[in-house]
């Protein structure tokens, strides 16, 4: 069976395409999860890929789906600053985890300098647009 890769993402980001485009572009969520999947098909990895707007249905998720995970790429959107029990649930892992964020959030509001994520994951990507998903991506296929 093929290694399988969760792309999570948090509240908000289903909104990607309509949503402050100025700030996090004009690519949708269902444009980002095609890109991520096709790129790990040719690697041999699998996607499961996972939104919601509820801390407690990703933490669900986490639970469910991570512990036989062989990485996480997450953009826990705003649960980054705040999402403890979001946090803890990846704490859980012993998979990678790389937590990505379209926009530079440390060039933005003081509130998103802080992330709760970034301790227990093994990097961060932020600024880069959509395209930081691919790069993170990029980073589980040279482990491989
Ligand atoms: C975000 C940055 C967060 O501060 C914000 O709450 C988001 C998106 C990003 O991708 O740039 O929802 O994670």
């Amino acid at each position: 069976m093929s290694q399988t890769i969760l792309l999570i993402h948090g509240p908000n980001l289903n909104m990607l395409g309509k949503r402050e485009p100025e700030i996090y572009g004009a690519t949708t969520l269902d444009e980002i999860n095609a890109a991520v999947i096709a790129r790990a098909a040719e690697a041999g990895l699998q996607v499961h890929c996972f939104q919601s707007n509820h801390e407690g249905a990703l933490v669900d998720f986490v639970q469910a789906e991570g512990m036989h995970a062989a990485g996480v790429i997450i953009n826990p959107g705003a649960l980054t600053h705040y999402g403890l029990s979001l946090r803890d649930a990846l704490a859980m892992l012993r998979a990678p985890i790389i937590e990505v964020h379209l926009s530079n959030v440390y060039r933005r509001e003081a509130f998103r300098h802080t992330s709760v994520v970034a301790p227990v994951a093994t990097g961060q990507i932020a600024g880069l647009g959509w395209r930081g998903y691919l790069l993170a991506l990029e980073w589980f296929i040279a482990q491989q």
